[in-house]
């Protein structure tokens, strides 16, 4: 058994994305396209791991400094191919010691069972194996010649013949080699091609005329989507989706139209969630058993008790925590705040750096008024206690248990507990004046069109 290195090829750019963000940069279902890739290289359990990039790519080069896990980083200072992209990391693998898979940085959905078959081949009597699929279309890609059920070279699309085109069978990317194979391989690529690159794939035919043995693991044409353009990004975006929904049906999650669900790469749904149609996840949501988040609703950093009741068009924001049979109705934004066991909050309000103690009900139109313009205020409300529709509860502010808020009330000072608090104008009625008023208004509008 080897121990595998993993090289990932990050260095060509191109400019299809049209965009001042670095293409391996740009994410799919909210994490950048590299990431996902170092994950599934993670999770297989590479070794170690490099990644080539381009020169003048700052971007790149922090993202992999500030990685958790060790990254050695290569730079490829000029496009001159895959193959020349690998040699620029030859101190990587100089020691021939452990076997390598070399992946693409543009290609994330790549899966950790892909790379556990390609080890297993390279386990086995195999010297090079080579990801192979195929695609509904496949222009653009390097068809895989076979002989005889041996896979004797790769050809690229502008190196192939006519009839060398017509193969569907093609290069997904990701290729394996045994320990010692690649720097044997890298070192007799020459450029001569359309292209006068130095493609890594010319290591097939190197190795197949050397009498090594070279093989193919079939893969899913999923896995081996690659992305050059916003049309690929999208694509790839929407297998992404399609997997995550799949996965989150598989856990016991009720989607009443999955196409229309929105995840995260993070998105932590436990059995017995019912998501409905239209709702969004961004980072960071966790939804606990047995609640349902209605229709329409857009959730980040947020976690989410069990059986809570969240929309239809409900925006929960980061540092949102709401505690079991807790209930946000429709257009209530939450950001920064603890919302405790059963308390309501079911119309029309913002909540924001708040904590709402158990059994509290918020009536529609409140808003905790958090910001001065300068600085953000806390406001905490304690348990059993009663807001007032259309309050404006003005932070820092502290309001007791069981307390009463009026209906339409300014709050500005704290209120104890069991109080009731008043924080509006005293009504008075004037008779007859209403009608009075309406007449007068009636006169002068009159006058006035007369008057043009
Ligand atoms: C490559 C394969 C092709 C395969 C296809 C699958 C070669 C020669 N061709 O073609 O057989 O079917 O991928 O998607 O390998 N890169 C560098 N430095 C370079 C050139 C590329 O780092 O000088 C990186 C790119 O960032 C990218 C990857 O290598 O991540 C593949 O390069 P790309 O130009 O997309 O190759 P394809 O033409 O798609
Ligand atoms: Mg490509």
């Amino acid at each position: 058994m080897s121990n595998v290195d993993i090289i990932v090829l990050a260095a060509g750019e191109g400019t299809r994305m049209k965009s001042a963000t670095p293409k391996v940069l740009h994410s799919v279902g909210g994490l950048p396209m590299l990431e996902h890739v170092l994950r599934s290289a993670k999770a297989f359990g590479a070794v170690r791991t490099a990644v080539v990039i381009g020169p003048n790519v700052p971007a790149v080069e922090g993202f992999l400094k500030e990685h958790p896990a060790p990254i050695d980083i290569f730079v490829q200072t000029e496009r001159l191919g895959t193959g020349h992209a690998t040699m620029s990391a030859a101190k990587f693998f100089e020691d021939d010691k452990n076997a390598n898979i070399v992946l693409f940085g543009d290609t994330p959905l790549i899966r950790p069972q892909t790379l556990d078959q390609i080890k297993s081949l390279l386990d086995g009597d195999a010297d090079l194996v080579v990801q192979g699929f195929e695609p509904d279309s496949p222009t653009g890609y390097g068809r895989l010649l076979v002989k005889g059920g041996q896979l004797t070279a790769i050809r690229e699309e502008k190196d192939a013949t006519d009839t060398e085109r017509k193969i569907g069978l093609c290069n997904a990317g990701a290729m394996g080699f045994a320990p010692g194979i690649l720097n044997k391989l890298l070192k007799l690529l020459t450029n001569e091609n359309a292209q006068s690159e130095y493609y890594l794939t010319d290591c097939v035919e190197l190795a197949h005329a050397q009498g090594l043995s070279v093989q193919v693991v079939k893969g899913d044409a999923a896995d081996a989507a690659g992305i050059n353009s916003r049309g690929q990004l999208a694509a790839v975006e929407a297998i992404f989706q399609q997997r995550m929904r799949q996965q989150a049906m598989a856990n016991g999650v009720t989607l009443l139209a999955p196409e229309t669900v929105h995840f995260c790469y993070d998105t932590e749904l436990e059995a017995d969630v019912t998501i409905e149609p239209n709702v969004v996840f961004g980072p960071k949501v966790i939804v606990r058993s047995g609640a349902i988040i209605k229709a329409f609703s857009h959730l980040e950093g947020a976690v989410i008790g069990e059986g809570a009741l969240i929309g239809p068009f409900a925006r929960l924001r980061p540092g949102t925590e709401l505690g079991e049979k807790t209930k946000v109705g429709n257009f209530v934004e939450i950001k920064g705040a603890t919302i405790e066991k059963g308390s309501k909050i079911n119309h029309l309000s913002y909540i924001g750096d708040a904590h709402i103690a158990p059994g509290v009900n918020v009536g529609a139109g409140t808003v905790t008024c958090n910001y001065d313009g300068f600085g953000k205020h806390r406001t905490t409300i304690g348990a059993d206690s009663f807001i007032g529709s259309g309050s404006l509860l003005v932070a820092p502010l502290e309001i007791g248990s069981n307390a009463y808020v009026a209906t339409g009330s300014v709050i500005t000072e704290n209120v104890p507990s069991d109080a009731l608090a008043f924080g509006r104008a005293r009504q008075t009625n004037k008779d007859g004046r209403g009608a009075k008023l309406k007449a007068e208004l009636r006169a002068a509008k009159e006058k006035a069109s007369k008057a043009k």
